[in-house]
């Protein structure tokens, strides 16, 4: 097992990576302050790990609650099944919240011990890569609302992360693909070194190489934490890890939430941002081109859904956090390995770059 730390002063945490750590019962223990523990999990995960969490923590005959399975349940409304479960079992101040699950429960999850009695410890239980990567670090939690994606919610740090690389033996190969997406964003925006290895080693990572696999996941939550730790509310650097992702919002949003998985809206945002980029005049073709290939190798889409017209892709980038005053702000890439802070962007060039991919 492999640990790394987030480092923010009293909320600091670790992130524990390794195989078998589900059946460990001492890493979620001395976690656990109280008596009373909820998990909240889905359909599709319960049935094949939660048994072997309840047998961790029987001690505390924890309470569960399986939501429905998919980004369309990423809602107000299937939040509220989680309060509703807190409150008719009596959960005080004390309780803890295990998130056990893919991306959409531990921000759910997160977002509901964020909010219930003004916050309650919980603990992130990542069982895809994307989650591993990515979501269940840095205490970004909430839901989505029908005119835009993660509107709703809060900065809510857990007890610590267990990220247990067993768990992508169940995984399916598109979502593998989809994690690898924000695999690859910590390359482009930060660690042109970890671009490189990832050119190298795609073949190794679709297959599933252990070692490779458990490579990328620190690789990837040490650039996380490193950024999180220097701005952990996104008031300057963090925004960086959106990159690509004010186009992927639009994509998610406007298809329907679920059509394109988060990851795959992310590849196919970033190839955007590349694009936008080498029409400032930052990144050359055989960079476009590069990142392109890299994303094509993971089994991504790189081209948005022909149902969206430039028009209505500019109207759904309308809604996102990084605007200010109304004025859509991008990160672009200046290299490969280095991230715009959010910027506005001329509205004839993201024109070009709409048009250019619209049949
Ligand atoms: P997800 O949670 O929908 O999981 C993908 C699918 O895999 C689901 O059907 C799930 O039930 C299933 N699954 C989960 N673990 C499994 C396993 N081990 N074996 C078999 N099936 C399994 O999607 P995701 O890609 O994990 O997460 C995407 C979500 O994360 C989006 O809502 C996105 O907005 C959010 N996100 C949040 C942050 C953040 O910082 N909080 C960052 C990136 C993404
Ligand atoms: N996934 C973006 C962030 O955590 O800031």
């Amino acid at each position: 097992m492999n640990t790394l730390q987030v480092k923010l002063g009293s909320r600091s945490y670790p992130i524990y990576i390794g195989c078998d750590l589900l059946g460990m019962t001492e890493l979620y223990v001395r976690h656990i302050k109280g008596k009373q523990v909820l998990i909240v999990t889905n359909e599709t995960v319960a049935p094949l790990y939660l048994d072997t969490v309840l047998g961790q923590l029987k001690a505390y005959k924890p309470t569960q609650v399986v939501l429905p399975d998919g980004e369309q349940y990423k809602s107000l409304n299937v939040l509220n099944q989680i309060f509703d479960t807190l409150l008719a079992n009596k959960f005080g101040r004390s309780a803890t919240l295990v998130a056990l699950g893919g991306g959409v429960i531990g921000d759910m999850g997160g977002f509901a011990a964020a909010c219930y009695q003004r916050g309650i410890p919980f603990i992130q239980i990542p069982t895809t890569l994307l989650a591993q990567v990515d979501s269940s670090v840095g205490g970004k939690t909430g839901v989505n609302h029908p005119l835009g994606k993660n509107m709703i919610g809060a900065f809510y740090q857990p007890q610590c992360v267990i990220a247990d690389t067993n768990v992508f033996d169940t995984l399916d190969d598109r979502q593998l693909s989809a994690g690898l997406a924000e695999v690859i964003k910590y390359g482009l925006i930060r660690d042109t070194e970890f671009f490189g290895w990832l050119e190298d080693n795609m073949d190794a990572l679709l297959a599933r190489d252990k070692k490779a696999l458990s490579y990328a996941i620190e690789r990837s939550c040490i650039n996380k934490a490193e950024v999180v730790a220097e701005d952990e509310t996104e008031s300057g650097v963090r925004a960086t890890l959106n990159l690509g992702h004010t186009f992927g919002h639009a994509i998610e949003t406007g298809m329907g939430y679920g059509e394109y998985l988060h990851g795959e809206a992310v590849a196919i945002g970033t190839c955007q941002a590349a694009d936008l980029s080498r029409r400032k005049g930052w990144l050359t073709d055989s960079n476009v081109e590069r990142i392109i290939a890299l994303f094509k190798k993971a089994r991504l889409p790189v081209n948005p859904p022909g149902e969206l017209s430039p028009g209505q892709f500019l109207e759904l980038m309308s809604v996102d956090k990084k605007n200010v005053d109304g004025e859509i702000r991008l990160i672009l890439l200046k290299a490969i390995g280095e991230a715009t802070l959010p910027i506005g962007v001329d509205e004839k060039l993201l024109q070009s770059t709409l048009e250019s991919y619209s049949r």
